[in-house]
Order: C-alpha cells, then sequence, then structure tokens
C-alpha cells in the first residue's frame, strides 16, 4: 500500500475530440469547471476553484503554491492574494505564471500558462466586501510570507484588528492586497485514457487572432 509505483488508476472517461471543442479555452474551462462543481457536489473532489500557482524568481528558480480562482472569463482568471507575498514579488519582477487545477478524482488536469497583472483597485474592493468579516480581518492581521516569531504574534494582532472593527463594521481593503489577473498564452487540458493513452489538446494563439488547437503525445 505505501509503494506509489504501485498504485493503478483505469481511466476509461470520455476522450476529448479535437471536431467538437469550443473556439476558445475559457469556454472549454467553463464546461470543465461547471463538471467540477458538479463532481463537488457529489463529494467526489474537493475545493474544485483550487488551483496550483507557479511563479519565478530573478533566478529562474521556481516555487508553487495552492491558491484559490476567484473568477475567470475571456480576459483571464483571476485569484486574489496579499502584493507583498512571495508570489506578488516575484510576479513583479517576472509576470510569467503557471496556474495548474488538479481535478484528479475526474481524471482531469488543466494547465494554463500565461502573464500575471495585478486587477482595476475597484475590481478587488468589490470582491473583497464580499468576504466574511473574519477573512477580512486576517488579510491585515497577515503579512503574508513574512517570518513571525510565534503563533501568538498573529492572534494578538487579529485581536487587536477584532476590537477596532467588530462584527458588522466595514473594514476597508488592505492596500497590500488585491487580485492578479492571469492573461492565458496557453491552455492545456489533460484527459485520463485507457492504457495511458491520455488526450492532451493544447491551445495556443492562432497567427492571426483566435486559438489554434494542437495535440500533444501523452
Ligand atoms: C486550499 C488552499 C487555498 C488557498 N487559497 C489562497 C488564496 O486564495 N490566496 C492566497 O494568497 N493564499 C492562498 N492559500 C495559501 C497559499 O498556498 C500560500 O501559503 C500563501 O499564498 C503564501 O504563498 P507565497 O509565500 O508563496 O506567496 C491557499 C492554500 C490552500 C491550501
Amino acid at each position: 500500500m505505501s509503494d506509489p509505483a504501485a498504485i493503478r488508476a483505469h481511466y476509461g472517461l470520455d476522450g476529448l475530440v479535437e471536431t467538437e471543442l469550443p473556439a476558445t479555452p475559457v469556454e472549454l474551462f467553463a464546461l470543465w469547471f461547471t463538471q467540477a462543481l458538479a463532481a463537488a457536489e457529489a463529494g467526489l473532489l474537493h475545493e474544485p476553484n483550487a488551483m496550483v500557482v507557479s511563479t519565478v524568481d530573478t533566478a529562474g528558480r521556481p516555487s508553487s503554491r495552492t491558491v484559490l480562482l476567484k473568477g475567470f472569463d475571456e480576459r483571464g482568471f483571476v485569484f486574489f492574494t496579499n502584493y507583498e507575498s512571495r508570489k506578488a514579488r516575484e510576479l513583479a519582477e517576472n509576470p510569467n505564471i503557471a496556474l495548474l487545477f488538479p481535478w484528479h478524482p475526474m481524471a482531469r488536469q488543466v494547465i494554463v500558462t500565461g502573464t500575471a497583472r495585478r486587477v482595476a483597485r475597484e475590481e478587488t474592493v468589490a470582491y473583497f466586501r464580499t468576504r466574511p468579516h473574519g477573512s477580512q480581518l486576517g488579510a491585515w492581521a497577515s503579512a503574508q510570507s513574512s517570518v513571525i516569531a510565534t503563533r501568538d504574534e498573529l492572534d494578538r494582532g487579529y485581536a487587536d484588528l477584532e476590537a477596532r472593527y467588530p462584527e458588522g463594521e466595514q473594514v476597508p481593503a488592505p492596500p497590500h492586497w488585491g487580485g492578479f489577473r492571469v492573461e492565458p498564452q496557453s491552455v492545456e487540458f489533460w484527459q485520463g485514457r485507457a492504457n495511458r493513452l491520455h488526450d492532451r489538446l493544447r491551445y495556443v494563439p492562432a497567427e492571426r487572432d483566435g486559438w489554434t488547437v494542437e495535440r500533444l503525445s501523452p
């Protein structure tokens, strides 16, 4: 049981067929995301909007972490974070980014590569207002990615904020917190199939405009 090499999932799901694909990756993503939400409803998948976000530092060293997708449309994929965090500092120097959606129970994976830019301040403020009060305070309380001495330091900071902004009180969006929108340059859809002959279809920009799809060997 402890040997990962002995684990073999048998994939026999519907394949991806070029002739049945939507014109844009966002349309196919929307379809797969709806199916991921349904799988989550059915208890098969946790956090369908969780994605692994990878960035690189100035020396080209990569780092990855999980972040929640909070919106997507033709303009790109949006997540929110601390603008002074490691990821945000790296993106300020190098906007190249990769997103990976690990929908393992569905034998699916989506990988987006692209560039990340900060969203407009109004978009951040509008989203911040929808967050639960505790999460709003948490965004203020945490200097994300910095080293802290003790857990107590964090809890005390939170308690001070709670005293200043009791439940029901409007909490302003922290200036050091906000969204990034990832404009896709490529989007690969991976569907597990039998005998490891998986489908991998990648949308890349077409020569003029729009998208073209290429099939990759699994
Ligand atoms: C399921 C899950 C969801 C998360 N969602 C977010 C998020 O939406 N935004 C965020 O800044 N961090 C989120 N985190 C925390 C990040 O993984 C990470 O610890 C944090 O952003 C600091 O990353 P950095 O130091 O590499 O910048 C999430 C972690 C997990 C496990």
